[in-house]
């Protein structure tokens, strides 16, 4: 049985501290998702979490840091873009790829030459990092391409059975997506987005209007282990039951619609839509009378409630097959249409 770890308490976070020392990984909270934290500078830590989450070892690690001096210990140089990304977005979910210093393992970044860095907001995770004085790297604490746990008890659930020795309870996650990821391409003077994630394009547009935001190409078109992003993978964020993923032309496309009108009764079919909006969107065409949820008021609260609600869907024998709409993309919508369509595979 996992320990769980009450942050308040001073001597059960101690404990984590040299728990996280001994080169054993914990699960802690961030203000995205739950992650499993182990040291960035020890091997054993770093295999160790790719074991308990059965990750292969060419899908790499974020670095996570208290800011930009323990970021400098990673990097041999900041570029000066990159200098002003973490000034503007950090603490926050902004991960930015810096060229590696020798000192980080190769096994962290997957033998690329650059590694993942992002400063963490959640107090609990950033204070573990101060007391700690050195990097932790920390993937989504959920076993390879499960869903992402936003809650201890989620953590439990996917990393108990395999051995999880202790979660740090944070609480619910606020933002309920992972963090952007991004790389700067100075030739091009291009920002590419490997990652969509809970920091938006608008957010990184206005943070330099002259700057080229540019989304990596998808992965399904790639061999997986070439990616630029390993982790975005085809078939990530599933639920074991199926996700069928409509996207925002259904209406025009013959086939997926016909495919939704012979549903039209099935009393298995779950639909899901993003925001009141997106409700409405189908709603006005007519074609609605049947199980569904709606996953927020907004795309912010959206977010916050997708993987709970993947979980809850995968939790309820009443249904067999989720159907989930694409919501219109801007804000947090291009970062939850990257959960869903992934978690249809
Ligand atoms: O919000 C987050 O980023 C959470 C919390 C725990 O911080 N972490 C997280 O880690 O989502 P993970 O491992 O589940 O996803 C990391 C993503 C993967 O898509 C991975 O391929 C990519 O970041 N990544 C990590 N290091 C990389 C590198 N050196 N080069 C390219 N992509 C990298
Ligand atoms: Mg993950």
């Amino acid at each position: 049985m996992a320990l769980v770890i009450d942050p308040l308490k001073n001597s059960q976070i101690d404990w984590v501290i040299n728990f996280l020392k001994s080169d054993c990984p914990v699960a802690l909270p961030t203000e995205t998702v739950y992650g499993l934290a182990g040291r960035v500078y020890a091997e054993k830590s770093l295999s160790q979490i790719f074991a308990l989450k059965a990750r292969p070892h060419f899908d790499p690690l974020i670095a996570h840091v208290s800011g930009i001096e323990m970021a400098r210990d990673l990097c041999d140089n900041i570029g000066a873009i990159e200098l002003e990304l973490m000034k503007r977005f950090w603490p926050g979910p902004l991960t930015i790829l810096l060229k590696k210093s020798d000192r980080v393992p190769d096994l962290c970044t997957a033998a690329s030459p650059f590694v993942a860095v992002r400063c963490p907001a959640h107090p609990v995770f950033a204070s573990i990092l101060k007391t700690l004085g050195e990097p932790l790297a920390a993937p989504s604490a959920n076993r390879f391409q499960g869903i992402s746990p936003t809650t201890y008890q989620a953590v439990l659930d996917e990393l108990g059975p395999f051995g999880l020795e202790a979660v740090v309870d944070g609480g619910n996650c606020q933002h309920g997506i992972e963090s952007t990821v991004v790389r700067f391409q100075l030739a091009t003077n291009t920002l590419e987005v490997l990652r969509p994630g809970a920091c938006s394009s608008e957010e990184l547009q206005s943070f330099c209007s002259d700057l080229h935001i540019n989304f990596a190409q998808a992965a399904s078109l790639l061999d997986e282990t070439q990616l630029s992003s390993p982790g975005q993978l085809a078939k990530h964020y599933s639920p074991a039951k199926e996700v069928m993923f409509v996207s925002r032309e259904w209406i025009d496309d013959e086939e997926v619609f016909s495919e939704l009108e012979q549903h039209q009764k099935e009393p298995t079919d779950c639909y899901l839509f993003v925001t009141d909006a997106d409700y409405q969107r189908a709603v006005a065409m007519g074609f609605l009378d049947r199980q569904h949820v709606v996953l927020g008021h907004d795309a912010v609260e959206a977010a916050a409630n997708l993987f709970a609600t993947l979980r809850s869907f995968d939790a309820n024998d009443a249904y067999r097959r989720l159907v989930a709409f694409e919501p219109s993309t801007d804000g947090l919508g291009i970062a939850i249409a990257d959960r869903l369509r992934r978690a249809a595979g």
